[in-house]
């Protein structure tokens, strides 16, 4: 096993609930597929660009594959994938990739929301878990997330957990169709003073249990 998989991480009160964090099960497809498919206008624009439709690519029946590569790859100490609950519920995903050990202990941290979850702090408690995470159990030194500059919502959350903007990176990734510029931003262990979710919870955006 590699420090810091798998992880339970959590809970967090926020406006929309109770959120912890726990690793992907094969039993989530049909939470999942749901979700994704009733959300394809909220996600699309904002995720790598998959082959064949969204309502291929986010059938249930796909969803095996993607928990055997996800699985795989945290066995090998490269990912941390995570679904994130809300009052214990499928509400999302917050997946730590790249996970390079050695003189650089850096990975990258992604997530996504439930729509009708939206604005009600899931995202930002959830980034808090998985940063206290990154720089507690998996001995990382260095976190960084890439958005693209129209999404705003996504900008406020990386704000919230205090992420700093290192720069642009032109036609990044190939997101929604087509080569899209990318926000880089980092946050580095001597940054954090305490942890994130103290962090939170003397700002009043969240609370513990
Ligand atoms: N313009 C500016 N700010 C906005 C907007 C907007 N249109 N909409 C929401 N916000 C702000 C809110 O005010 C809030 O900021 P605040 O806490 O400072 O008030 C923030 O965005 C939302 O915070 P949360 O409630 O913690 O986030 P939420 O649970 O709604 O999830 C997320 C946000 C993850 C971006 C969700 O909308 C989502 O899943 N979107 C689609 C997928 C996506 O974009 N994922 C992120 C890709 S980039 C990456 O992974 C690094």
């Amino acid at each position: 096993q590699h420090p810091g998989w798998p992880a339970r991480l959590g809970p967090v009160m926020v406006a929309g609930g109770k959120v912890t964090l726990r690793p992907v099960r094969f039993r989530d497809a049909a939470a999942w597929s749901r979700i994704r498919l009733r959300d394809r206008d909220h996600l699309e624009r904002w995720e790598p660009t998959g082959r064949g439709s969204w309502e291929v690519r986010n059938h249930a029946s796909n969803w095996p594959s993607l928990w055997t590569s996800l699985k795989a790859e945290a066995r090998r100490g490269a990912m941390i994938p995570l679904v994130i609950e809300v009052d214990g519920q499928f509400s999302g995903q917050l997946t730590i990739g790249n996970i390079v050990r050695g003189a650089l202990r850096s990975g990258w941290i992604g997530y996504w929301v439930a729509k009708d979850l939206g604005g009600q702090g899931v995202a930002t408690a959830a980034l808090a878990l998985g940063l206290d995470h990154c720089f507690g159990p998996v001995g990382l030194h260095r976190v960084e997330a890439t958005v693209r500059p129209e999404n705003h919502a996504s900008q406020a959350v990386l704000r919230n957990v205090g992420f700093r903007e290192e720069g642009l990176l032109r036609r990044y990734l190939d997101v929604d169709g087509a080569w899209r510029d990318h926000l880089l931003v980092g946050l580095t262990v001597e940054e954090v003073m305490g942890t994130v979710v103290d962090r939170l919870v003397r700002e009043g955006r969240a609370a513990l249990p």
